[in-house]
């Protein structure tokens, strides 16, 4: 067993000549379109990690046969930086991204990302393209490291060349309108025994064909069931979903079909500090709309990091469509508040989350 040491002084910075954030109108930022001036790198080849290096932004060059394009070896994560008042800059919860990219990798075969370059590679990137993360309740920096393979070979089986890389992209809100959503009765995400756990690209990508057909029929989003039986509810596929019926919060177990959201947990801990009882167990369709027909369905939201937490306001089910209530003491509202005092050091943060850059 050979022990690689990766040590994180090797990582080299060239800066940009002229930063382009002049250019940038951040009053009204459309997600993910506009990115910072760096962007971190580093290579996978001979069985180590090497060349971490933080350049400015660009483009990169592959063949086409480099294996990414052709079996989506790929994998990513999303998590988000905040500027609070003192200009402080602050991160929640990276650790837990760092063991779910890895954890990710492992179901696409791929090797792992050594901790001394993630942490030391981000958190140089986000010092170095600071003035780009804005003060302010709901501004952020959306963060998304990502592994490509990038093998030139057309075989179906792992590469052997990777490239790991982190881009940062100024944030607002992700969803810009209403949230309304299809329960799903036909088309999966996951299944057991896939890949629906792991933040595997084509996860996202395998949503989008479905997705498209429910937005024809006025919803934003699906929520996803089980593909057994398509009895149970499960994820949003861009976010985990919670369902409160009279005062109780429901929400589905993580499984090998779900993911294990960062904020989906924070919210489960944050739930008992604020006396709400959260039921973890499968939650039945069935369970759901008739919770809606007699009136206990009080409120059902997703949470995630690009959304934080998001209000469904509305979902459909076979024929049916359904509105929820306008309530003045929203669970999710709430717990949304609290999230955010402690992402933007305004509030005490007895677990720990926060991570200083
Ligand atoms: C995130 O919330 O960070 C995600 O990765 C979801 C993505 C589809 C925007």
């Amino acid at each position: 067993l050979i022990i690689m040491k990766y040590d994180a002084n090797q990582l080299k910075i060239t800066e940009v000549q002229k930063s382009k954030i002049e250019e940038i109108n951040f009053d009204n930022l459309v997600f993910g379109e506009i990115f910072t001036d760096h962007m971190f790198t580093c290579d996978y080849e001979d069985g180590t990690w090497k060349n971490p290096e933080i350049k400015p932004y660009g483009s990169i060059e592959l063949d086409p046969s480099t294996k990414v394009f052709h079996y989506g070896q790929a994998v990513f994560e999303g998590m988000k930086a905040y500027k609070d008042d003192k200009d402080q800059i602050w991160l929640f919860r990276p650790q837990q991204n760092f063991e779910r990219i890895n954890k990710s990798g492992a179901r696409l075969a791929m090797p792992e990302f050594p901790k001394e370059y993630f942490f030391k590679g981000l958190e140089e990137l986000l010092k170095l393209d600071k003035e780009w993360i804005k003060k302010g309740f709901g501004n952020s920096l959306y963060i998304r490291p990502f592994v490509i393979a990038t093998e030139e070979c057309v075989s179906a089986s792992p590469s052997t060349k990777y490239k790991f890389m982190i881009i940062c992209s100024p944030a607002q809100a992700y969803y810009s309108g209403e949230v309304r959503v299809q329960f799903s009765e036909k088309y999966s995400r996951a299944a057991n025994g896939g890949v629906g756990a792991a933040k595997a690209a084509g996860n996202y990508a395998a949503q989008f064909y479905p997705t498209n057909l429910a937005q024809e029929a006025g919803f934003q989003q699906i929520i996803w069931t089980d593909a057994n039986t398509h009895e149970f509810l499960e994820e949003a596929g861009t976010m985990n979903i919670f369902f409160r019926i009279g005062d109780k919060l429901v929400t589905a177990p993580t499984s090998d079909r779900i993911l294990d959201g960062v904020t989906r947990k924070s919210v489960i801990d944050l739930a008992k500090d604020m006396n709400i009882e959260v039921e973890i167990r499968r939650v039945k369709v069935a369970e759901i709309v008739d919770a809606a027909r007699s009136g206990e369905l009080k409120e059902i939201f997703g949470s995630g990091t690009a959304t934080v937490i998001n209000p469904i306001v509305g979902f459909g089910y076979k024929n049916e469509k359904f509105e929820l209530p306008k309530l003045e003491d929203s669970y999710g509202k709430a717990f949304k508040d609290t999230l955010m005092k402690i992402q933007y050091n305004q509030a005490e943060d007895k677990y720990g989350w926060r991570y200083q850059v």
